[in-house]
């Protein structure tokens, strides 16, 4: 893997952005990459993230850090890019043209859709500016809830929108909200656990991707 810049979009706030932009890079990193994060969201969700896994981990934190507007982030993946084998881009819930510079900078856009059928509704818009963009997507049903009737209706109709959609399914878990306010990961609070698991099989899926590029 060598300079792949990963945007993760979605127009539906809450859909599990900047959740996966976080542990995915923990995953990347725990397998020997250099990583690198870079928030584009003004809400800086990530970067609140970012900051509180340095002040408990210091140098162990073990991350590349930078903020962007939609207009720089060119210019910072460009610098992230000469250091870091993967740089994961957080974005903010809304898909317009400010968007565009980011997307045309990316390898692979990863699209989380949580359960629900308004989270499904709101796929569209990132799927089509991908499209325009020529940019390859990968959609992942996120805060999936085993053995619910809602999840399944939306597993099968995720089936039916254009582009790869992970074979991974991100489930439901409190682990989740848990390890984000601690500036962590899910497999560095529980290894062995199943959130781990769905995240290491998620960066996998994604790193063949990529690599087919
Ligand atoms: N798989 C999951 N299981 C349980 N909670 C989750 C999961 N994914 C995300 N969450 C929780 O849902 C909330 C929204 O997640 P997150 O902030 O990652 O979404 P987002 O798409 O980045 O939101 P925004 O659009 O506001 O930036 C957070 O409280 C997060 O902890
Ligand atoms: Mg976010």
């Amino acid at each position: 893997m060598a300079g792949f810049a990963i945007t993760v979009a979605q127009q539906k706030g809450g859909s599990g952005k900047t959740t996966l932009a976080a542990n995915l890079a923990v995953e990347y990193l725990s397998r020997g990459h250099s990583v690198a994060v870079l928030d584009t969201d003004p809400q800086g969700s990530l970067g609140r993230w970012f900051m509180t896994r340095r002040e408990a981990m210091g140098e162990a934190a073990g991350l590349d850090f930078a903020t962007a507007s939609a207009w720089g982030v060119s210019y910072e993946l460009e610098k992230l890019r000469k250091s870091n084998e993967i740089v994961i881009i957080d974005t903010p819930p809304k898909i317009d043209s400010d968007l565009k510079p980011t997307l045309r900078a990316s390898n692979l856009v990863l699209v989380p859709v949580a359960s629900s059928h308004v989270d499904l509704w709101a796929t569209e818009s990132i799927l089509d500016m991908a499209q325009r963009e020529d940019r390859k997507t990968l959609l992942v049903l996120n805060r999936a809830a085993s053995r619910a009737k809602l999840t399944s209706e939306v597993s099968e109709q995720l089936d039916g929108l254009p582009g790869a959609r992970a074979s991974t399914v991100i489930g439901s878990r409190v682990i989740y909200a848990e390890v984000l306010g601690q500036g962590k990961a899910v497999g560095e609070k529980a290894a062995k656990g199943p959130a781990a698991a769905e995240i290491s099989a998620l960066a996998d899926e994604i790193a063949d991707v990529l690599n087919q590029s």
